[in-house]
Order: structure tokens, then sequence, then C-alpha cells
């Protein structure tokens, strides 16, 4: 299951590390290439032999010590081959370097060389995990875009039975499968979506716009393809490269993304309205506007067809799945169920102005029934995730 995924399981130094063992040896017959990162002080309570035994592959544990390595630079080699980091356990002490960008040996060094996602299994004595500190750092990290499994409660290497305890090998593998081979649960469902900011021409030369990146729809559409789902998407304009196995149609005005949407709608099962529609345009004049002097001028804007209203009117809108984005400024939350209520939505995205252009996003889910669940801020990809667990859970 796990065949071509490069997994690097970090050990540092708790007493949970024998259970490392297990957890490498279980990604190894799940067919993972897997290399062992470890501490120094790991490296006391497990030889670092057991895990090239068990793994494979060299263990790194002296971000000094190439020589024992086949690989050029091991931490940056590994930091950039990874699909996935898994640390555990991890003792309070790492949790803290890497919250605060400390990278001072092998493991910490490729953490902070990597892009891939990182899943960490904390373990450690009870009161270091109640300690503030510690739940500060691991709040850092989970905005961050990290993951956690654990700890869990249970008998504790210091005899007492309390929180602490690392996840059960099985657990923290069930979770790298999870986080690493996508579910397909939307295979088979085919998906439009929109995204960016549509293009308003004033004359041939000049046009009004919006902020949004089109980061949200991108993501979305990455998300929804990687999860099996046949999509769609429909894209003003913005600086983004095509999501992978993508193409996307590419659209100016409001006038056109319906027009597309239009098209495309009779073959879709679920349109996910991410773009930032313009909700008047100028009436376009044929040749650029001349300046006359430094006096005010008056543009004359005309209301843009609503395109999930359009949606939601067609005679088959029972069969289909519409979701929405509401970015309101103020009164968010009722303003964005009066918007579900008047575009007949399944389901809307509630969302501030502050992460229209950004890589993170902190929102809300308002479903049919008006039920709202807060999420806090998470990456553009995270979040594409969980909206569509929730269509799934709409479906
Ligand atoms: C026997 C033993 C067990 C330990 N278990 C833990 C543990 O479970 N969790 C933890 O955070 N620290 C634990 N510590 C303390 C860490 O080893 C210590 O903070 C060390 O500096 C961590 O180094 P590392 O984070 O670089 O691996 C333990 C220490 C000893 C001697």
């Amino acid at each position: 299951m796990l065949k071509g995924k490069t997994i690097i399981v970090g050990v540092t130094g708790g007493i949970a590390a024998y259970k490392a063992c297990e957890v490498v040896s279980r990604l190894k017959k799940l067919n993972a290439d897997v290399w062992v990162v470890m501490t120094r002080e790991a490296a006391q309570l497990v030889g670092p032999l057991t895990f090239r035994t068990l793994s494979g592959n060299s263990v790194i544990s002296d971000l000094f010590a190439n020589e024992l390595s086949s690989l050029p630079v091991p931490h940056i080699t590994l930091a950039k081959k990874a699909d996935l980091i898994l640390i555990a356990p991890c003792t309070a002490n790492v949790i803290g370097k890497i919250a605060h960008g400390i990278a001072d040996d092998a493991l910490t060094t490729t953490v902070m060389a990597s892009t891939a996602k990182k899943i960490i299994a904390p373990a450690m004595n009870c009161e270091m995990w109640r300690n503030p500190i510690v739940t500060k750092n691991v709040d850092e990290l989970r905005v961050a875009g990290c993951e956690f499994i654990g700890p869990v409660e249970g008998r504790l290497a210091c005899g007492d039975d309390d929180v602490g305890r690392m996840a059960e090998p099985g657990e923290i593998v069930a979770q790298v499968l999870s986080s690493t081979v996508a579910q397909q649960d939307l295979k088979d469902k085919r998906i439009l979506v929109t995204a960016g900011g549509t293009r308003e021409a004033i004359d041939p030369v000049r046009y009004i716009t919006n902020h949004s990146s089109g980061k949200m729809g991108y993501a979305l559409a990455q998300v929804a393809r990687e999860r099996g789902a046949d999509v769609t998407l429909i894209s003003a304009p913005t600086n983004l490269s095509a999501p992978l196995d993508i193409k996307p149609i590419r659209v100016q005005s409001a006038e056109e993304m319906l027009e597309a949407v239009l098209a495309h709608y009779d073959q879709t099962d679920v349109v996910i309205m991410a773009a930032a529609v313009a909700d008047y345009r100028p009436k376009i004049k044929d040749q650029k506007s001349k300046i006359k002097g430094k006096v005010d001028i008056n543009l004359k804007l005309k209301p843009t067809k609503d395109i999930l209203k359009t949606v939601a009117k067609q005679k088959d809108r029972v069969e289909k799945v519409l979701v929405g984005f509401a970015l309101e400024t103020e009164d968010l939350i009722k303003n964005a169920k009066k918007k579900l209520k008047e575009k007949d939505l399944d389901l809307i995205v509630a969302n501030g102005p502050e992460t229209f252009d950004g890589d993170k996003i902190k929102f809300s889910l308002i479903d049919k029934k008006g039920k709202v669940k807060k999420f806090p801020q998470q990456t553009k990809n995270q979040a594409a995730q969980t909206i569509l667990d929730r269509l799934v859970a709409t479906m």
C-alpha cells in the first residue's frame, strides 16, 4: 500500500523509542521506503543497528558523520525525497525545538528542510505533557500544519497512570496510511470547482477585479482529484500553476464563468463555487477611455448574473450538491447563513477577508440545516480536506 512512498521516521529520546521498531517494521511490510533519523538521546535507548536492520536503510543520527550514510548530504536528500515525516516517539524537547525553528541535529534539521507532511506522536511524562509551554508549542505546530496522534492515557514509564503514552504502533501506521494514500471516497463523482477573482473590463485595456488568489479553489480541485473525483476547474485569472492532472478552463469575467459553469453543469454532481465573482461589471467601452485632466469620473456598474442562484434554479437541482463561499467583513455567520438560504446551497464556507491571499484560512462550515462548525486556522490544503470530508458526509 505504501509502495513508492518515502517515509522518514524520526525517533527521539523517549522510553517509547523501542515501540518505534514496530512502527518501522510495519511501514516496511507495507512496502514503504523507510529512513530512520534518530536523535543522539534516542540512540542511547535503542541501537541504530536495530533500525538499520528493520528499515534496510542507513540510519542518520549524526549530522556531521556523513560517511556513515550512502546519501550525499543526508538530511537535505531525505528532506527532499520524503513524502511524509513521522516523529515517533516525539519528546517535549523536539516539539519545542521544531516549534521554535531550532535545527541543531540531524532530525530537527531534516524536519526544517522538508515541506513534506509531518505527523507527530508525542510521548512523555503527564506533567511534561500538561506543561503550558508544551501545550503552546503543540498548538503552534498544529497551526503550522503538523498532525498529531496521541498521546494516550495509560501506564507511563514513571509509574503513573495518566496521559502521556505514545499512541499504539498500529494506530500510528493507520494515520500514516490515511495521510499518505488519499482515500478514494470521491471516486466516480464529477466535481466542478470555480476559482480565482473574475476580471470585469472597463475598456480594452483596463479592468476591475478583487484580491482572490485562487489558492482555495485550486487546493479543492487538487484534493478532490487526489480523492478520486473527476474534476472540472473553471479558473478566473490567477498566478497559480495548474493542479496536477487537471487542465483548468480559463475564463476572465463573471459572464464567461457563468457560461462555462452552465456548459459543464449537466455532467456534474457537485458544484463548488470558490471563485470570487464580481457582483457588478462596468459597461465596456469599445476604445480606451481618454483621461481628460484631473477630474473625477463616474464608473457606471451593472449587476452581474449570480452563478450559484442560476445553477440552483436548474431543473435537476435536487440531484446536485451546491457548495458556496461567503467572505464577509462583518456579521460573518449571520450573512453566510443568509447567503446559504438565498442561494439554496447545501453547504457554505464562511471566512473573513484576512486569508484572501494567504496560504492559510480560518473558516466555519454551515450546512443546509444552519448547523455551524468552526475550524481553527489551517493550510488551504488541509481546509480542502475538511470541506471535502463534510461534502462526502452530505452526499
Ligand atoms: C530513560 C529516559 C526516558 C525518557 N523519556 C522521555 C519521554 O518519554 N519523553 C520526553 O519528552 N523526554 C524523555 N526523556 C528526557 C529526554 O531524553 C531529554 O529531554 C532529552 O534531552 C531529549 O533529547 P531529544 O529530544 O533530542 O531526543 C527521557 C530520559 C530518560 C533518561
